[in-house]
């Protein structure tokens, strides 16, 4: 495993590091003890960075963090969020009082003193709008409540605004061979800025390994199942907004540059990795040959001049109309 600076914060973290998003739920069932297996995976294979939020599986998979924290004696960073709690989900839910209470029971799942980052939770662009928000947050590092905070985007343009506070340390947002504005104008502004940055949704939500078709059946609380035209939250997160049998033939034209013993997951990943901009890739794993799988994209050489190209023509061709104008 290699690891990368996030941002100014003075960690290194593996730059294939752990999405925590399918362990907590909305992903079909899942096994607490296969989940741990999946997290000591992770640990064994280099990774010290963890992405989760406190809805995942309403605190399921911080309690299941804080769990794999106390078992291991590694450094593990865990990055959480808050703000998805809200109902309804408004710019004047972020309120101090309410983001407060979100940290406390963070703090509570996670077993922990003061979180190392949390991330508002791809809140409404409102709130980017409004400096009461950061401030509330600067009052709860001052507090000791949280080390470091950033943000999770759904928008280039939301990434952009937020990196304007001066002590958002990181931006979440969808980077993959599937959705690849971040890359245009946002990647080098936020690392002239130091601003550290997450790469989530990075195989597609599965589509980037290859293994789905249109038999595929998912459960019925896979989110890619029941969000599939957005339907509970932005369908910009389901299979990165783009449409599934557009993407699948995409997929189909990928698979021939994959070098010989190299799986799709582990191509789509070093492809993320050769942007430096990005600190992390934050894929999702339920298992612990999936994570193997994964981490070993750290290990490849670089992707050749002619894949990279390949990739670009490909998106140009049957993503880019779909869903460059959109996030
Ligand atoms: N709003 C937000 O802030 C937000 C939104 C979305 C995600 N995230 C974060 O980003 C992380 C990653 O995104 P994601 O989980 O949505 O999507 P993803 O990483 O693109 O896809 C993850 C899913 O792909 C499948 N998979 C993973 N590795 C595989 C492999 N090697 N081979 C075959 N299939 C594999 C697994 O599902 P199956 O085995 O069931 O197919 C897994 O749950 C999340 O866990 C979460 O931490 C944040």
């Amino acid at each position: 495993m290699r690891y990368r600076a996030l941002g100014r914060t003075g960690w290194q973290v593996s730059e294939v590091s752990f999405g925590a998003w399918a362990i907590g739920g909305s992903w079909g069932p899942v096994r607490d003890e296969e989940s741990l297996a999946a997290l000591n995976q992770a640990v064994d294979c280099g990774v010290n960075f963890i992405d989760t939020a406190d809805v995942y599986g309403d605190g399921r998979s911080e309690r299941l963090l804080a769990r794999i924290k106390r078992e291991r004696r590694e450094e593990i960073r865990i990055a959480t969020k808050a703000g998805r709690r809200l109902s309804p989900h408004t710019a004047a839910g972020y309120s101090a009082k309410n983001l407060a209470a979100f940290i406390e029971d963070s703090l509570r799942n996670l077993s922990a003193d003061c979180l190392d980052l949390v991330q508002l939770h791809c809140p409404p662009t409102e709130v980017y709008y409004r400096p009461e928000v950061f401030g509330a947050l600067d009052d709860l590092a001052k507090a000791g409540k949280i080390r470091f905070y950033g943000v999770s985007v759904e928008t280039v343009e939301e990434a952009l605004k937020a990196i304007e506070f001066p002590n958002v340390q990181t931006v979440q947002i969808i980077f993959n061979c599937f959705r690849q504005r971040p890359a245009e104008l946002f990647f080098a502004e936020a690392q002239r800025r130091g601003v550290g940055i997450l790469a989530r949704v990075p195989l597609a939500s599965g589509l980037l390994s290859g293994k789905l078709s249109r038999q595929s059946q998912f459960a019925a609380d896979d989110h890619r199942n029941f969000n599939r035209h957005g339907e509970q939250f932005d369908v910009g997160e389901t299979f990165s907004g783009v449409d599934f049998d557009a993407a699948l033939e995409a997929v189909e034209e990928i698979r021939p540059l994959l070098p010989p013993g190299v799986s799709m997951a582990a191509f789509a990943l070093r492809w993320i990795l050769m942007h430096d901009a990005v600190s992390c890739a934050i894929p999702g794993g339920k298992r612990p040959a999936q994570v193997a799988e994964n981490c070993a994209a750290s290990d490849l050489p670089p992707l050749t001049a002619g894949a990279m190209e390949a990739i670009r023509r490909i998106y140009d061709a049957r993503i880019r109309p779909l869903v460059h104008q959109r996030w």
